[in-house]
């Protein structure tokens, strides 16, 4: 019997705090009609100084694990996709499995930047087609507040904190129906945090660097290449598809996507005006909030696709 993973349940959290545009007029010099007319965002989530990723990731997964109706003790494997772990180590999907409260299940992260959410679901549905593993919990969760250089206009208006998550259930019928992942490192230099730890000590500058041109630029093209390879491979046309998932970083790349496509703004979830771009988990935060509020209903094609740092893209395509 052919082994496919299903979607059985959405989960998503946003910390509390929200910081509009209009607040970061106040600290940088910048306007809220600059930051929407060029990215579509409006506001964003911050963290509380004690909110860490895998707080975050707990809120999303539990809800996410109310959704499918699972247990977190029948999870036999969790993802955790994040560019703001924690710690160096343990990893973030190992403080999870702990906050859970749940022992054994194998747990690890995945770092592909705001492709992480696409990374970590196709790992998965692989694990998954083995036949060894019957409810895996896949979760994308960010701190950028973390990472950022709050004096730097270009960068600091763009990003957001929150989790999303889902529960990937063993079925016989898809479920998810192909998935394609790429990576370039040789476009490392135009987005990066290029810090690290060494010797007690921080190394190079752990904040977000961009060249904004050159990452919208790119963006627009391999995002319209994956989405056409993984359509081929999953043998949909574009006409099927019910729903289109892009990451959520600027409303012109999601737009300019969509046209390549042929698919009309209003069969495309966008939650950048409110949520601003949450790297890894601006895809599963879209898809929670479109099955929540009744867009995205079962048996609907949709097709998740990310791009992000390293470069690294990818896209998913699924059955609900
Ligand atoms: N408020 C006001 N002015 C600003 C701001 C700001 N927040 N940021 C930059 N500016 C100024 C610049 O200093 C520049 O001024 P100058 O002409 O006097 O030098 C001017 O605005 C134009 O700057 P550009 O960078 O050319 O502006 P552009 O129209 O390209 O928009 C933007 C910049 C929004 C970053 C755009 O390039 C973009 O969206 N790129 C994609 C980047 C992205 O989405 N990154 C997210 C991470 S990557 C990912 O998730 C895939």
């Amino acid at each position: 019997m052919t082994v496919f993973s299903r979607i059985a349940g959405t989960g998503s959290y946003l910390p509390a705090k929200v910081l509009t545009n209009r607040d970061l007029e106040g600290s940088v010099d910048t306007s809220d009609e600059w930051i929407y007319s060029r990215t579509g965002i409006r506001q964003r989530h911050v963290a509380a100084a004690h909110e860490c990723a895998s707080d975050l990731a707990l809120m999303a997964s539990r809800r996410a694990l109310d959704a499918a109706g699972v247990g977190a003790d029948a999870l036999d494997l969790i993802i955790l996709a994040t560019t703001t772990p924690d710690m160096v180590f343990p990893s973030t999907a190992c403080i999870l499995q702990a906050k859970l409260g749940v022992k054994n299940c194998p747990a690890f992260d995945v770092q592909a930047v705001c492709s992480g959410f696409v990374y970590a679901l196709t790992t998965a549905d692989h694990f998954m087609r083995s036949g060894q593993y019957r409810n895996i919990l896949v979760v994308g969760a960010e701190v950028y507040s973390r990472i950022l250089d709050w004096e730097d206009r270009g960068t600091c208006v763009l990003f957001g904190d929150g989790a999303g998550a889902v529960v990937l259930q063993r079925s016989d019928k898809p479920g998810i129906l192909a998935t394609r992942l790429h990576a370039d490192g040789s476009h490392a230099h135009i987005l990066s945090v290029p810090g690290t730890v060494s010797g007690g000590k921080i190394s190079g500058r752990p904040l977000l660097q961009m060249e904004g041109n050159a990452v919208f630029k790119f963006a627009v093209r391999v995002l319209g290449e994956v989405a056409e390879e993984v359509l081929a491979a999953s043998g949909l046309a574009k006409d099927n598809i019910d729903w289109l998932i892009p990451h959520q970083a600027n409303v012109r790349i999601i737009q300019a996507t969509a046209k390549r496509l042929g698919l009309p703004m209003d069969k495309v979830i966008t939650t950048v005006d409110l949520h601003a771009n949450t790297s890894a988990a601006s895809i599963p935060l879209a898809l929670d909030v479109a099955v929540r509020d009744g867009r995205i209903r079962q048996g609907q094609h949709v097709l998740l696709e990310g791009v992000g740092g390293g470069f690294t893209w990818g896209a998913v395509a699924v059955i609900m």
